[in-house]
C-alpha cells in the first residue's frame, strides 16, 4: 500500500514536471514566435525564471536589477510574466496613461481562500463587482462625512494612549511604542469596522491582533503555487492548509459578529462599517448588491489594510524622528506655536501644520509602508514601444521611485526640507511620491489612514520627549525592514518617554 502510494507520488511528480517543462517550451515558443518586444530584464532559468534573483527583500532586489535594466523591466517569476516599474515616469504610464488595461490584480492563491475567492476590494480582479464594491466603500464607509462621524472615537482611544504612556513616564520607563501604537490602530479600525474592540480571550487561544497578522503574513508569504499553477494541488509548502484552516477560524468569527449586529436593537448608537453593509442587504433601493459572504470579505479587506498600514507608518516616522532631533524640535516648536503647551493636538489642529506635512510626506518617501505596489494587465498592450502581455504581473516599485536618485538629491537622507516650495503630495498626482498607489486602484482609505497618522504622530512628539533606553544611541537604531503586503520595520522600538505640556 505504502509502496503505491509512493509509486503514484512519482508518477504524479513526473507528470507534473513533464507538463511544466512542455508549457514552457510552449510559451516560451509561442513569444518568440509573436516577435513582440518585451522590456529587457535578466535571462531566468527553465520553469523558475528569476525566482532565484529575489531573496528576502524583493524591492531592493528589484531596485538593483532595474539599475541594470532600466524603469519598465520584463522578468519571470515560475511561468509568470513580471513587469518592474521603478520610475515615476514609467509609473505615471501604467498607473495614468494606461491606468484601465493595468486596474486588475492577479488571482493569488491566498486571495481564493482568505477572501472570499477574491470578493474582497483589495485582491477582487477589475470587473463589474469590483467597481460596484468600491463605490460602496468610497461612498458609504471611507467617505470624509462618515470618517468624521468617528472622530470622537478617535479622540478617546488616543487620550487612552496618551494616558498610558504618561503613567510610564512617572515612573521612568520605557515603553514598547511599537506594541501601543499597533494596539491603538488595531482598536480604532475595530471599533470603526466592527464597533467594539477585541482582545486575546475574544478570538480562541491566539487572541484576534495576533490572527489578523498572521492572516497578512500568509497573505504576503512567497507561494510557489501563484507562479507554477500547475503544482497547486500538491501544496508544497503546506499554505493552501494553513490558508483554509485560518478562513474558517476567521468565518465562524464573522458570522458571530454579524448576528451580534442583526440582533441589536441599540438604535442609538453610531453606525459601524457592519451596521451600513447589513442595510444594503436585500434592499430593493441600493444598486450595491452586498450578500453575507460579501461583508465578511469586505470586513477583512478592512482591517487587514488599515491595521498595519497605518501603525507601520507611525513607527517609522517616530523612528525617524528620535534618529534626527533637529526635526524633532523644529515639529515641537510648530506644535507649540499652533496648539500651545497648555493642551493636546485635535483633529482641527492638523490642517495648520505644515511642518508636519513635511514630515509625513518624507517619511511616506523614504518608508512607503506598501513597498511594491501589485497590479495585472487585463490586456495585451504596448507601454513605451514595449510589449506587455496579458496577465502580465505588474510590479510598481513605490520604494525604489522614492529613492530614485535622479528625482531625490541624497536620496537616502531623512530631509523634510527637501519639501519646502514643493508642490509635490502624496495623494497619487505626482508619481515621484505614490504611498497609496494612484490612479482606479489607488487607496481608498488614504483620507483616513492620513488623518490617523499625522493626528498620532503629532500627540505623541507634543506630549513627550523621547530618550533610546540603556543610553542607547539613535545611531544604533536597527532600520532592517520587515517585506511582506505591509512593511514595518523589524525591531519593535523601545522609548522613554518624558510629559512636556503643562496641563
Ligand atoms: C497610512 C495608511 C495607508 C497606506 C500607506 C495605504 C496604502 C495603500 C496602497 C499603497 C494601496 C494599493 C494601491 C495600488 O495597488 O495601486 C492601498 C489599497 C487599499 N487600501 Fe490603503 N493605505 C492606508 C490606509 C488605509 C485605510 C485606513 C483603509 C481603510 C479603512 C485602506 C483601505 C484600502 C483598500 C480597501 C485598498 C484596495 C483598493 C483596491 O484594490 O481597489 N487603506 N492602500
Amino acid at each position: 500500500m505504502v509502496e503505491r502510494q509512493g509509486f503514484n507520488l512519482t508518477m504524479e511528480w513526473t507528470c507534473t514536471i513533464l507538463a511544466v517543462a512542455a508549457l514552457v517550451f510552449f510559451l516560451t515558443w509561442r513569444t518568440r514566435r509573436t516577435n513582440k518586444r518585451l522590456p529587457p530584464g535578466p535571462r531566468g532559468l527553465p520553469i523558475l525564471g528569476n525566482l532565484l534573483m529575489i531573496g528576502t527583500k524583493p524591492h531592493q532586489d528589484l531596485q538593483r536589477l532595474a539599475r541594470k535594466y532600466g524603469p519598465i523591466m520584463h522578468l519571470r517569476f515560475g511561468l509568470m510574466p513580471v513587469i518592474v516599474v521603478s520610475s515615476p515616469e514609467a509609473a505615471e504610464l501604467f498607473l495614468k496613461t494606461h491606468d484601465l488595461v493595468f486596474a486588475s490584480r492577479p488571482p493569488l492563491e491566498a486571495s481564493k481562500y482568505i477572501s472570499y475567492n477574491q470578493q474582497n476590494l483589495v485582491f477582487a480582479p477589475y470587473g463589474s463587482y469590483w467597481r460596484n464594491m468600491r463605490k460602496m466603500c468610497t461612498l458609504e464607509l471611507l467617505s470624509n462625512h462618515k470618517i468624521s462621524t468617528f472622530r470622537s472615537m478617535r479622540k478617546q482611544e488616543l487620550d487612552l494612549l496618551v494616558r498610558h504612556i504618561r503613567e510610564a513616564a512617572y515612573s521612568g520607563v520605557a515603553v514598547d511604542l511599537s506594541s501601543m501604537v499597533t494596539s491603538f490602530s488595531t482598536d480604532v479600525t475595530c471599533r470603526m469596522i466592527i464597533g467594539k474592540k477585541y482582545d486575546r480571550e475574544d478570538f480562541g487561544e491566539k487572541g484576534f491582533e495576533a490572527t489578523v497578522r498572521e492572516t497578512m503574513r500568509i497573505a504576503s508569504a512567497f507561494n510557489l503555487a501563484d507562479y507554477i499553477p500547475q503544482i497547486r494541488g500538491l501544496d508544497l509548502q503546506g499554505q493552501t492548509k494553513r490558508m483554509k484552516a485560518i478562513a474558517k477560524d476567521f468565518d465562524d468569527f464573522f458570522e458571530k459578529i454579524l448576528e451580534e449586529h442583526v440582533e441589536s436593537k441599540d438604535e442609538n448608537r453610531t453606525k459601524d462599517f457592519i451596521d451600513v453593509m447589513l442595510g444594503f442587504v436585500g434592499s430593493e433601493e441600493t444598486e450595491y448588491r452586498v450578500e453575507r459572504d460579501t461583508i465578511k470579505a469586505i470586513i477583512l479587506d478592512m482591517l487587514g489594510a488599515s491595521m498595519d498600514t497605518s501603525a507601520a507608518t507611525i513607527d517609522w516616522t517616530l523612528v525617524e524622528l528620535i534618529r534626527h532631533p533637529r526635526v524633532t524640535k523644529k515639529l515641537q516648536q510648530e506644535l507649540e506655536n499652533v496648539v500651545g503647551l497648555n493642551r493636546t493636538v485635535e483633529e482641527s489642529d492638523l490642517e495648520k501644520l505644515e511642518y508636519l506635512d513635511m514630515v509625513m510626506k518624507e517619511s511616506f518617501r523614504i518608508h512607503p509602508v506598501a513597498p511594491l505596489l501589485v497590479h495585472a494587465a487585463r490586456e495585451d498592450c504596448t507601454v513605451n514601444g514595449f510589449h506587455i502581455p496579458k496577465a502580465a504581473r505588474i510590479l510598481i516599485n513605490a520604494w525604489a521611485i522614492g529613492r530614485d536618485q535622479r528625482v531625490w538629491t541624497d536620496a537616502d537622507k531623512f530631509n523634510p526640507e527637501r519639501f519646502v516650495e514643493s508642490d509635490i503630495d502624496v495623494r497619487g498626482q505626482n508619481f515621484e511620491l505614490i504611498p497609496f498607489g494612484s490612479g482606479r486602484r489607488g487607496c481608498p482609505g488614504m483620507q483616513l489612514g492620513l488623518t490617523i497618522v499625522r493626528l498620532v504622530v503629532a500627540q505623541l512628539v507634543h506630549c513627550f520627549d523621547w530618550k533610546l533606553p540603556n543610553d542607547m544611541l539613535a545611531t544604533g537604531l536597527d532600520m532592517t525592514e520587515d517585506f511582506g503586503i505591509v512593511c514595518p520595520r523589524s525591531e519593535h522600538l523601545l522609548a522613554i518617554p518624558t510629559w512636556r505640556l503643562q496641563a
